[in-house]
């Protein structure tokens, strides 16, 4: 799905920033562009960060 329409970012893509060490906005925006331009993305994306950083944690507790 969509997130990002101006940038053509997928909340996939998002998740696959956070696999990679993206974990604040910040990260986002530098890496994929989201909320770089008319920004109405980045309550959206802020809450698939978020999801995908509790979903980051809860697999690595599971693999120690
Ligand atoms: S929808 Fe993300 S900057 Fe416009």
């Amino acid at each position: 799905m969509y997130i990002c329409v101006c940038k053509g970012i997928t909340d996939t893509a998002i998740r696959d920033a956070v696999h990679r060490g993206a974990d604040r906005m910040r990260d986002l925006k530098t890496c994929l562009g989201v909320s770089e331009q008319c920004g109405i993305c980045a309550c959206h994306a802020k809450e698939v960060l978020e999801q995908a950083l509790m979903q980051k944690t809860v697999a690595q507790r599971h693999s120690t």
